[in-house]
């Protein structure tokens, strides 16, 4: 992740992205074993997989994120990577990794792949979690509607694949992919307003555009989203989360 993070926010506000996490749990087949925990952000999940008996390593790019991490869990071992570039010497028995793929472009996705392989045993896991085809569907058409209207582009700035693209990716670099799924996931917004989101999540596009252009895009994109986006007092948004647990076969 290049993206400079607002921490302090991330960790008071944004602490449903991690809670998602706990349901991919269940899809971990291992009782035991070396766990790595690729952009493991404030470190909330590797933790619970430190108490679950896993013996765990998290890594992140944000060193900001790798400190808070450190500083709250100071029993557990956190690296600051680049994780489509980490080559650690240690073989895992599982890797894992929750809302983050997604950040990681389509021309890095094959390092990301190679790396994860490399750092599998025979036999080991991945299971993964990210947004999938059509995840925010509706928030990006409008963002690009609003980029255009002051004849901005608007570029989208995730890898949000279908299964079959991921799958036959996967299987590029070795896996056996036991279980994928594409599913909604409406994703309701209780600290905070879509526009803050937006401030979080959406960066790169924004690089170069005047700070009141910046303002008028995302009130615009508001507007727009709340026919299909706010119910009942709330922001609910169109979450799609591709879910997968593949073998390394060699
Ligand atoms: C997600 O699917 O978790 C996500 C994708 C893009 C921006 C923010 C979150």
């Amino acid at each position: 992740m290049a993206d400079s993070w607002n921490v302090k926010k991330y960790d008071s506000d944004f602490g449903f992205v991690p809670e998602y996490g706990e349901g991919l749990f269940n899809l971990i087949e291992a009782k035991e074993g070396k766990l790595a925990d690729l952009g493991c952000g404030t470190g909330m999940l590797t933790k619970r997989f430190s108490d679950a008996g896993f013996d765990v390593v998290g890594v992140d790019s944000s060193e900001e994120f790798i400190s808070l991490a450190s500083q709250r869990y100071p029993g557990l071992k956190f690296v600051v990577s680049d994780i489509s570039d980490f080559h650690p010497e240690d073989k895992f028995d599982i890797v894992f990794s929750n809302a983050v793929f997604h950040w990681i472009d389509r021309t890095r996705q094959p390092f990301l792949l190679s790396c994860i392989a490399g750092m599998l045993k025979t036999g080991g896991e991945l299971v993964c979690e990210f947004g999938g085809f059509g995840n925010n569907a509706k928030i990006h058409a409008h963002l690009s509607e609003a980029f255009e209207r002051r004849n901005l582009h608007y570029k989208m700035p995730f890898f949000f694949p279908t299964i079959g693209e991921y799958v036959s990716m996967l299987e590029k670099y070795g896996f056996m992919v036991r279980y994928a799924n594409l599913f909604d996931r409406p994703t309701p917004l209780s600290r905070i307003d879509l526009a803050e989101w937006i401030d979080m999540f959406i960066k790169r596009p924004f690089d170069g555009v005047l700070p009141d252009d910046k303002d008028k895009i995302i009130s615009d994109v508001l507007s727009a989203s709340k026919k299909d986006l706010f119910c009942g007092g709330q922001w609910i948004l169109d979450y799609v989360r591709l879910r997968i647990r593949a073998v390394k076969l060699l």
